[in-house]
């Protein structure tokens, strides 16, 4: 048959799912997603309200993902990230394809898809663009898409709201704590914290009930901030139930990650309150729409060294949590070898 680069590509000219996308049972939607009606939501937080620091800490104690409002990031902007996105992926694939990450040969940002098969040898419903938008010293341009017109300028203005929103969390996270305001934001790095932005593309899908956009994980990073377009498809694993992340006009998606559940164990906490947790997501998608999302993930400089805060640490730190540079921790979760 017709060889197919991208699932953008492959959907438009499908009757019915490959066998390589199916999931295995347990972790087929259609099967396992609790029931709506019932189904408890994550917490919507309104970032002007009194009292909202202490919210967001109980979220990311409970939930590990919350959806924030009134939350400074003017909607024109969040609309403009969303357009040069959804142009880009309208261009036709040759043009696409000339940004192609590699790996491979250490190109990590770019234009990538999930029509290779992973690890375990499946595949999932899902295109993407990865690059860095800040610092300043970290961005390549070179990387970034040059079409549509406006592309640079929208996600620049964006990630300027990012930083200043994750500055805000991190100070709530951290006074949660009993630390000082500033205390996480400049254990993960300060100013040289990486802004890692990711467009994900899920074409409509003919048998969406029986894979998945995204396979469960947590996001390595601290904080990922997340715009997802008006379909459905984001899934929290909580109390040994996926639910659905219900879309919100003008929310944005917070997930704790990796490394703030690294910084702010369990054990030996010297706070009774107790640990932060990174949420295990997945995504769905839809038979007749388009999905897309627009995360950014918030991470250390890969040469900084993270691990259980010291001031959070009573005694000896928990042999789960070893600190460790970023990088050797990326390297170890990518490959899937021994944390
Ligand atoms: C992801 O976890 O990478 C994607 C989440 C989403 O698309 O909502
Ligand atoms: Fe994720």
């Amino acid at each position: 048959g017709e060889v197919h680069r991208s699932v953008q590509e492959l959907a438009a000219s499908l009757g019915a799912l490959p066998p390589e996308f199916v999931r295995p049972e347990h972790e087929q939607p259609a099967a396992t997603t609790f029931p709506g009606g019932a189904a408890p939501d994550a917490p919507v937080i309104d970032l002007l309200e009194p009292g909202c620091g202490a919210r967001v800490a109980a979220a990311a104690r409970e939930w590990g993902l919350f959806q924030v409002v009134n939350h400074g990031v003017p909607s024109p902007v969040v609309a403009e990230l969303q357009r040069v996105g959804r142009a880009f992926f309208s261009l036709p694939r040759e043009e696409k394809e000339r940004y192609a990450m590699d790996p491979a040969s250490g190109r990590i940002e770019g234009y990538g898809t999930r029509l290779q098969r992973d690890l375990e040898g499946k595949k999932t419903w899902n295109d993407f663009f990865f690059h860095v938008v800040a610092p300043p010293a970290k961005v390549d341009h070179g990387a970034w898409p040059r079409s549509p017109a406006g592309y640079r300028e929208a996600n620049e203005a964006y990630c300027h709201h990012v930083q200043r929103l994750a500055r805000g969390l991190l100070g709530h996270l951290s006074l949660g704590l009993g630390l000082e305001e500033g205390a996480m934001a400049e254990a993960f790095g300060g100013g040289a914290q990486v802004f890692l932005q990711k467009i994900n593309l899920y074409p409509p899908c003919p048998q969406p009930e029986l894979t998945l956009g995204v396979a469960p994980h947590t996001d390595m990073s601290t904080l990922t901030v997340l715009v997802p377009n008006e379909v459905q498809g984001l899934q929290v694993f909580k109390d040994g139930h996926w639910y659905d992340a219900n879309y919100v006009p003008d929310a944005l998606i917070i997930h704790i990650g990796d490394q703030i559940e690294a910084s702010v164990p369990m054990q030996n906490t010297i706070f009774s309150n107790g640990a932060y947790k990174a949420v295990l997501h997945r995504t769905t998608v839809s038979k007749e729409k388009t999905r897309m999302s627009w995360p950014v993930f918030v991470e250390p400089p890969v040469e900084l060294v993270v691990g259980p805060h010291p001031q959070l640490v009573a005694g000896e730190s928990p042999a789960k949590y070893k600190a460790r540079k970023y990088k050797e921790y990326q390297h170890c979760k990518i490959n899937k070898l021994p944390m």
